[in-house]
C-alpha cells in the first residue's frame, strides 16, 4: 500500500527477570554451550517467573502508552500478537485492555505465531488508513517456556519469553506489505492444545492424516514440536523471498535499506536470508543472543531498545522479515 505508513509514536517492552544460561540447560541436559551456540548464536534468554502472558503485555503495553506520551482512552484499537496466551478466552487483547485503560479500544488477539508482529503492522495500517482508528497500540506477548518439553533437547533451548509493544498513527508515508502462509508443513512447528478429544471425528481421517496424528496423542504432544530442519530450510526461502518481494513493491533495493530487523530465531538462518539478499551485516539489528527467540515478541523488543537508545530516525528505511509456525511468512517495508 503505497502511502499508507504508520508513525511510531512510542514502544515498551518487558524483558523478564530469569536469565538462563545454555550452561544452565547443561545441567540437566546432554548438550553444551558450544553446541547452542554455534548451532543458533544464543548465549541465554529470559525466562517469566513473575508474570503470565497477560502481564507481560500489560506492562510493555503501559510502558509504549508512557513513551508515546498518549492516554489508553485514546486507543481506538488493540492488536495482540499471541501464540501463548494464558486463556483460550476472553483474548489477551481484551485482559490488556482493562489494565492499561484503553475503554474505548476495540480489542482483537492475532495468531501467526512468530509473524505475528508483523501481521499486526499490516493491519494496523490498514485498519488506520480507513479513517475509523486514529490511535493503535500492537502488543506481542509470549510466554514460550510453559511450551517447552525440558527433555528435547534439539528445541527447549531455543525459546524465551518477553513482550514487546507500540503505539502507533497514520502517516503519509511509504508501506509496503508481503504475507503468506504455506499450510503443507503444518506438522513441521506445532503446539497443540491440552483438551483430550471425547468423540471420535467422522471422516477426519479422509481430510488430513497429519493433523489425525497429532490429535490422537494427546500426552505424547502437549509441548511444542519441531522439525528444526525443515524450518531451516522454509525459514531461510521465505524470509529471502518475502524480503525480496516486499523490496520490489517499494521499488527500492535491499542495499538502500537502513534497518533490517528480523525475526530472532535462528543466527545462521539470518545470516543465510541476509547474504542471499545482500544487506550488510551492519544493517540487520538482533537480540538473540540473550533473549532467545521470544516469537512475535522479538521484533517490537528491538524496537524498543533501539528508540531508547536514540536510533531510530526520520526517514530511516526499515524492513521487518518474519515467519513462523503456519507456517506463516511475512515482511513489511516502512519508513520511520
Ligand atoms: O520461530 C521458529 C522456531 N524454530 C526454528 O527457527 C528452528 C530452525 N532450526 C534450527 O534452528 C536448527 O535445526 C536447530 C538449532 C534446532 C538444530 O540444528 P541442526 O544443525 O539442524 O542440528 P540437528 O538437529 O541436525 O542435530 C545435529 C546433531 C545430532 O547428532 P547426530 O545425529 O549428528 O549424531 C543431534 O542429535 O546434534 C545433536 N543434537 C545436539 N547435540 C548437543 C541435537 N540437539 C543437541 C543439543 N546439544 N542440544
Amino acid at each position: 500500500m503505497k502511502d499508507k505508513g504508520i508513525r511510531i509514536l512510542g514502544t515498551g517492552s518487558c524483558i523478564p527477570p530469569t536469565s538462563v544460561t545454555n550452561d544452565d540447560f547443561a545441567k540437566f541436559l546432554d548438550t553444551n554451550d558450544e553446541w547452542i551456540y554455534t548451532r543458533t548464536g544464543i548465549h541465554s534468554r529470559y525466562y517469566s517467573t513473575d508474570k503470565l502472558n497477560y502481564q507481560m503485555a500489560a506492562e510493555a503495553a503501559k510502558n509504549a502508552l508512557e513513551n508515546a506520551g498518549v492516554d489508553g482512552k485514546d486507543i481506538d484499537l488493540i492488536l495482540l500478537s499471541t501464540c501463548s496466551a494464558d486463556f483460550f478466552y476472553p483474548s489477551t487483547s481484551c485482559l490488556v485492555q482493562g489494565l492499561v485503560g484503553a475503554e474505548n479500544a476495540v480489542c482483537i488477539d492475532i495468531n501467526t505465531a512468530c509473524t505475528g508482529f508483523i501481521t499486526a503492522l499490516d493491519m494496523a495500517s490498514r485498519y488506520l488508513h480507513t479513517g475509523d482508528c486514529k490511535k493503535v497500540l500492537i502488543v506481542a506477548s509470549e510466554f514460550l517456556t510453559r511450551q517447552q518439553d525440558f527433555a528435547d533437547r534439539s528445541s527447549c533451548f531455543l525459546f524465551g519469553d518477553g513482550a514487546g509493544a507500540v503505539v502507533v498513527e497514520a502517516a503519509e508515508k511509504p508501506f509496503y506489505s508481503v504475507m503468506g502462509a504455506k499450510s503443507d508443513q503444518l506438522e513441521a512447528l506445532y503446539c497443540r492444545t491440552n483438551y483430550e478429544l471425547t468423540m471420535p471425528l467422522p471422516g477426519f481421517d479422509q481430510y488430513d492424516k497429519s493433523i489425525r496424528h497429532i490429535l490422537d496423542n494427546p500426552s505424547k504432544n502437549k509441548f511444542l514440536k519441531m522439525d528444526g530442519k525443515a524450518v531451516y530450510r522454509f525459514a531461510v526461502d521465505a524470509m529471502s523471498d518475502s524480503f525480496a518481494r516486499v523490496c520490489e513493491k517499494a521499488g527500492v533495493k535491499s542495499t538502500d535499506i537502513d534497518i533490517v530487523i528480523p525475526h530472532q530465531a535462528n543466527m545462521r538462518i539470518i545470516t543465510a536470508a541476509m547474504k542471499n539478499m545482500d544487506v550488510a551485516d551492519d544493517r540487520v539489528v538482533c537480540n538473540l543472543e540473550n533473549h532467545g527467540n521470544t516469537s512475535s515478541a522479538c521484533i517490537p523488543t528491538i524496537l524498543d531498545d533501539l528508540n531508547r537508545k536514540g536510533q531510530l530516525r526520520e526517514g530511516m528505511k526499515m524492513v521487518l522479515v518474519g515467519f513462523g509456525a503456519g507456517l506463516t511468512y511475512g515482511s513489511v517495508y516502512l519508513e520511520l
